[in-house]
């Protein structure tokens, strides 16, 4: 349901982002940068987006029919002309523009060769990638209020509109949001040229952070406000521990700083209608949830075995963030005392694979490691695993726990950022949806997942009210998106 409103009360808000389901994406950034802009308009707003034209997301959009009415624009960036196209697609209710400049988006990968490398002209790609969404609204003829830039890859775009490049976006007001500090964009000093930057701000109050310049720090220093994925997070990155050496930065500008937990997709989250699982089933008619079980193990499989097993899953990008290696160590006494089995999804770290792989080698029919991205087994794993592993070193909002809550699959968590503003440890009876443990440490890994395997084996009633909680939680877009309308408003009319 679209909600009307006159033009008056009507924000116009473009997302500058570098990833967008169903175009690309590599992390939860694209379920965010499409799922906002999505409840933005279903709630009456005109929200749009402007990614990269990759190669991936071209070839994605030509099969939905995309639009390229508009003339090419040219952008310098140091010296060298770009003509960069625009293409228009709709996502649902939501217009977003692909930016396709060949000879810097035309490649296998997004942002590199492989994905733990960049490019060496990452600074130029983003550099044209801003100045040509600044140049957007003359050339479409539509005029923003707020511009929403996500993470590095557009964290130039606040200095460059406010240094003279947004000229013709006078009254546009910028928003910064930060998905994950760990990641900066750093560039040697002589880019400023590049950016078309003042030499001035060469400085640590400005853009320079380490002898180079930091491309997440200038969203954060020139944006009117600046939000990060939870509240949780907001607060964590303002410590050396969770800070990745900005944190004095961001207590620097605390004062424009807020946390705004993310929310999921329910309707393509949604286990009574989801389409990738074998069968349906909702709080009160949980037997499809069995089936989902069962067809999970045969395709994965593992042994069949009865419900006193527990079905474990992960889901996760292999990278250290995510402490896979507290599972790798911990896990094999429990899967030999047929307390649990594991499936396991995701690409990333080869170390982190091939401890995975030696797992499952160890444990045939009781782990099985699925290499690769698979959104349908994403979806197959959610549904039909009892319980799920998130024990992350730093988690600024994390979407699995959430889906989880949402299939009924218990998240068992590390207690940091939207993992501590989502998951609530059941030894609350009132409000308990998961496990939480604090400690990065295999010990305290070792001691929750042992709680939470005697939950599920002898504490059923328990185990069902916890689950009934989870799967009631409002974990939707429309209440979040009130949070950022309210933000918007408040620097659209201050
Ligand atoms: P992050 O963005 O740090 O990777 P999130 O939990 O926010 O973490 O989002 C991860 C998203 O990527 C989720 O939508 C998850 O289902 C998806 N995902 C991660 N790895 C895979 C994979 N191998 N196959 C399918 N989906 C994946
Ligand atoms: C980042 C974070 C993740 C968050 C996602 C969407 O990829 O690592 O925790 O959920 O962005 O905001």
């Amino acid at each position: 349901m679209v909600v009307h409103m006159n033009n008056d009360e009507q924000l116009r808000v473009l997302h500058v982002a570098s990833e967008v389901l169903p175009l690309c994406k590599t992390g939860g950034l694209a379920d965010v940068v499409a799922a906002l802009p999505a409840a933005l308009v279903a709630a009456g707003h005109d929200a749009r987006i402007v990614i990269p034209g990759y190669r991936t997301a071209l070839a994605a959009a030509a099969a939905m029919d995309v639009d390229w009415h508009h003339h090419p624009v040219t952008i310098e960036v140091g010296g060298v002309d770009h003509q960069v196209g625009i293409g228009v697609v709709q996502l649902g209710a939501v217009t977003c523009y692909l930016l396709a400049c060949d000879e810097l988006f035309d490649r296998d990968g997004i942002y590199g060769p492989t994905p733990d490398s960049d490019y060496e002209d990452n600074a130029r790609r983003f550099a044209v990638f801003a100045k040509a969404a600044l140049a957007l609204p003359r050339c479409v003829g539509w005029v923003p209020q707020v511009i929403h830039a996500h993470d590095w890859q557009a964290g130039f775009v606040p200095v460059i509109r406010e240094r003279g490049f947004g000229r013709d976006l006078p009254a546009t007001r910028t928003v910064f949001t930060i998905h994950n500090i760990a990641y900066q964009g750093q560039f040697a000093a002589d880019h400023m040229r590049l950016f078309g930057l003042d030499g001035w701000l060469y400085n640590p109050m400005h853009l320079e952070h380490h002898g180079g310049i930091n491309a997440l720090k200038a969203g954060v220093v020139f944006a009117d406000q600046v939000t990060t994925v939870s509240r949780r997070y907001a607060e964590e990155i303002q410590t050396a521990d969770y800070g990745w050496g900005l944190e004095e930065v961001l207590r620097h500008h605390a004062y424009k700083l807020r946390g705004i937990t993310n929310g999921i997709d329910v309707g393509v989250w949604d286990p009574a209608t989801d389409p990738h699982l074998p069968a349906h089933f909702t709080a009160t008619r949980m037997a499809g949830k069995k089936r989902c079980r069962q067809a999970l193990a045969e395709e994965m499989g593992l042994v069949p075995t009865d419900d006193s097993v527990c079905m474990v899953g992960i889901v996760s990008r292999l990278v250290s963030q995510k402490g896979l290696n507290l599972v790798i160590e911990a896990v094999s006494p429990y899967i030999l005392d047929g307390r649990m089995q594991l499936v396991v999804l995701g690409a990333g770290d080869p170390a982190c694979e091939y401890a995975l792989r030696t797992l499952q080698g160890r444990h045939h029919g009781w782990v099985c490691f699925w290499h690769g991205y698979n959104e349908g087994l994403a979806h197959r794993i959610e549904a039909g695993c009892d319980l799920f592993l998130m024990p992350s070193l730093y988690e600024p909002c994390g979407l699995n726990q959430m889906y989880s809550l949402r299939y009924g699959t218990l998240p068992l968590v590390r207690h940091t950022g939207g993992l501590a503003d989502t998951v609530i440890d059941v030894t609350d009876r009132q409000r308990g949806n998961g496990f939480t443990f604090g400690p990065f440490d295999v010990g305290h890994f070792s001691s929750v997942l042992d709680r939470a395997l005697g939950l599920y084996r002898h504490y059923p009633r328990e185990w069902q009210a916890a689950r009934r909680r989870a799967m009631a939680a409002d974990l939707s877009w429309t209440r979040v998106a009130e949070e950022y309308i309210g933000l918007y408003r408040s620097m659209v009319y201050a």
